[in-house]
């Protein structure tokens, strides 16, 4: 009879997960979809909704994050219609007519949510705006997008210096300003673009290192004027461009995909195929940590499609080796942090990961939290201000763990159960459900014995 060595155990809102790893080698076989770009979702939804006309949204993600988004701009007059499906229209409202809310904007879990928004708040003059978000959220730094639209004129107030939601917002003409980014952040460069859209005249953000460049290729594809010089990282947007409604195909998430990246490559006799995978090139950082670490990954059927390069990747198991992932790499593949901690674990060698002190401040410290829920697993990682240091090679050992709330810690913590000897338990598992909902269902059916 078939039985899952994946169990799930709901606890009021909370649920525990159980990964108990069968004592002879499991193989990780088949082939499989993602949900949708968080990011792309994020975006589809905000330009559509301060676009004239209708956009239709096709592979929309449906997890907890674009959820909160499609609410705030309901709020705002947007019409979107439920996320039930993968099909989702969306009835703008037209430049600069983003109706005062009567409620508080809830944010809930995301940051991209919440400081994309900001832009398009701060300069929607005569309105008044309150955004908060959900405990990990309101603790997060806000002062990034805060200090430039200020610059611009914008008038905010939060606690901490007007650093931490919740925001009021009192919406403003601004002014163009030519702001050079201390940190590469597509939050902070797509927030200061949407202020910009709303601007006269010309807004550029400088960054020292390219981010994820998905506002740009959506906000042109709407119409937008943009100006892009990438020998400085600089974007220079025009304001006062009328959007139009468009249709995006919203491609998977390469960021849900490096979970089974991963997990097809430190799983003994694994083949997985991910389709449909998101592969523009400021994200794909993570194929190429992967490929310094030797991992056996092919690009297939590429293609381009609403403007994002997507492909369908092979990935077969094979004997990683340590790497070290430093400097411009780390903003292409920042999510991935988490995931790429597990794959060291498992590579001969140390595996030095620096240049990342941005991962503190997501969902969750995301160094601190890898370092010692593996270490409880038996893993020999060092935390480093700006990274870890992780000597390869040292077996696993279930354990009790917790996401912190955070999904890709939750995700990441249970490929790394999959490998350990005995029973893991990953406590606020249902964490997954803001980036992907399906993870443990597919987890399940690949690993059914
Ligand atoms: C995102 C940008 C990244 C990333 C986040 C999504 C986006 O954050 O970590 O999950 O959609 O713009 P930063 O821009 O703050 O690095």
């Amino acid at each position: 009879m078939e039985s899952s060595i994946i169990t799930l155990n709901s606890i009021g809102n909370q649920q525990d997960l159980m990964i108990d790893p069968p004592s002879s080698e499991l193989a990780l076989q088949g082939t499989l979809t993602i949900p949708g770009d968080k990011s792309i979702s994020h975006r589809a939804l905000m330009l559509g909704a301060i676009a004239q006309g209708e956009t239709t949204i096709e592979g929309l993600l449906l997890g907890e994050d674009p959820r909160s988004t499609a609410a705030c701009f309901r709020g705002m007059g947007a019409e979107i219609s439920p996320l039930n499906n993968q099909s989702i229209t969306v009835k703008g409202v037209g430049l600069g007519n983003l109706k005062e809310p009567l409620d508080v904007l809830d944010a809930g879990n995301s940051g991209t949510t919440m400081r994309l928004m900001l832009g398009l708040l701060a300069s929607h003059p005569g309105r008044f705006f309150c955004v908060t978000g959900d405990n990990s959220l309101r603790s997060r730094p806000m002062s990034r997008v805060v200090n430039p639209l200020q610059q611009m004129g914008a008038q905010i107030w939060g606690r901490k210096n007007n650093s931490l939601a919740p925001l009021a917002i009192q919406g403003q003409n601004l002014t163009p300003i030519h702001y050079h980014s201390p940190i590469a952040s597509a939050q902070v460069k797509s927030c200061i673009l949407l202020a910009g859209l709303m601007t006269e005249g010309k807004t550029t953000v400088t960054e020292p290192a390219l981010s994820r460049d998905h506002s740009e290729r959506m906000l042109r594809a709407f119409g937008a004027t943009l100006d892009i010089d990438p020998s400085t990282h600089s974007v220079t947007i025009t304001g006062g461009t009328l959007l139009t409604g468009q249709k995006v195909v919203v491609p998977g998430d390469i960021s849900s995909a490096a979970f089974w990246l991963v997990a097809g490559a430190i799983v003994p006799r694994s083949e997985l195929v991910i389709e449909n995978v998101g592969v523009n090139p400021t994200r794909t950082g993570i194929l190429e940590a992967l490929a310094m670490m030797e991992a056996d990954i092919t690009l297939e059927n590429q293609r381009v499609v609403t403007g994002e390069p997507v492909a369908d990747i092979r990935v077969k198991s094979s004997s990683l080796k340590a790497c070290t992932i430093e400097g411009e790499l780390i903003p292409r593949l920042i999510d991935e942090v988490p995931i790429l901690a597990v794959a060291a674990v498992f590579a001969r060698g140390t595996t030095i990961i620096k240049d990342a002190a941005e991962l503190r401040v997501k969902e969750s410290d995301r160094l601190a939290v890898m370092a010692s829920q593996l270490n409880r697993m038996g893993a020999k990682i060092t935390e480093l201000p700006d990274g870890l240091e992780i000597v390869g090679g040292t077996p696993l050992t279930g354990d009790e763990l917790d996401s912190y709330t955070d999904h890709r810690i939750a995700m990441s913590l249970a490929i790394a159960a999959l490998m350990a000897k005995g029973q893991t338990t990953i406590h606020r598992a249902e964490a997954a459900a803001v980036s992907y909902p399906e993870f443990v269902t597919t987890l399940q059916q690949l690993t059914v014995q």
